[in-house]
């Protein structure tokens, strides 16, 4: 099974996609996670991700694009989720022509909706791991001790573009240019909507009988 997850900032895609990979081990293709990295380690692919993505923009469509496409090689076996790719359509054409060339076949084009006042209380009550980059919430999903990771001891902190301003320009971004991939899947016949407003764990229930 081949899916992606897409949906606003906030809506659950990384949370749900670190569950979906460990019970049903896919592979996990995450952008925003492949920039993060790249931004620890200095690259230039780093430095380039990061100005876009500490102002809330998206990363134009070439570099996000060829990015995946090195990253798609790696793959081998089981299928995999892809998070925050496509972001607009002109990368989910190329998704399209990039699984084409390799005889791959994208199952579904999975949303998860959650309203916007709920997306804003979600990313500034988000909090990482610096080290393995573990998911919290200062209220849904609290660390054992604040400010250190249950899972590996290491500082856990907020991102930078979950403070202030940059929330609203994340959301709109997405907005204007993500939005419009429903109405692409659609024409596609791949289009499912998920509800993901509850506890994470019924969320999960939910997109596990949709995968099934
Ligand atoms: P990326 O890292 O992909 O950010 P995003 O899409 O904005 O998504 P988030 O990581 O903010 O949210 P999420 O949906 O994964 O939510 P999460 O599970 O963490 O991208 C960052 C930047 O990189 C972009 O702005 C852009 O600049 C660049 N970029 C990446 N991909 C790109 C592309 N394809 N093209 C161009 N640029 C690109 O959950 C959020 C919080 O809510 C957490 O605290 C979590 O604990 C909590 N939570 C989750 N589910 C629940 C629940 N059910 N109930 C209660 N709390 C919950």
């Amino acid at each position: 099974m081949n899916i992606l997850l897409f949906g606003p900032p906030g809506a659950g895609k990384g949370t749900q996609s670190s569950t979906l990979v460990e019970q049903l081990q896919m592979h996990h293709i995450s952008t925003g996670d492949l920039f993060r990295n790249a931004i620890k380690n200095q690259t230039a692919l780093g430095k380039e991700a990061q100005g876009y993505m500490d102002k809330g923009e998206l990363v134009p469509d070439s570099t996000v694009i060829g990015m995946v496409e090195e990253t798609l090689k790696e793959i081998s076996g089981s299928g995999f989720i892809l998070d925050g790719f496509p972001r607009t359509v002109v990368q989910a054409e190329a998704l399209e022509e990039m699984l084409e060339e390799r005889g791959i076949n994208l199952d579904k084009a999975i949303f998860l909706h959650v309203p916007e006042e709920l997306l804003v209380s979600r990313l500034s009550g988000r909090r990482v791991c610096k080290g393995c980059g573990a998911v919290y919430h200062i209220e849904s999903h609290p660390s054992k001790t604040e400010g250190v990771c249950d899972a590996c001891g290491s500082e856990v902190v907020q991102r930078e573009d979950d403070k202030g301003e940059v929330i609203q320009r994340r959301l709109q971004a997405y907005e204007e240019s993500t939005s419009p991939l429903k109405e692409y899947y659609t024409r596609l016949g791949k289009f499912v909507e998920v509800d993901g407003v509850g506890a994470a764990e019924e969320v999960f229930n939910r997109l596990k009988t949709t995968i099934h």
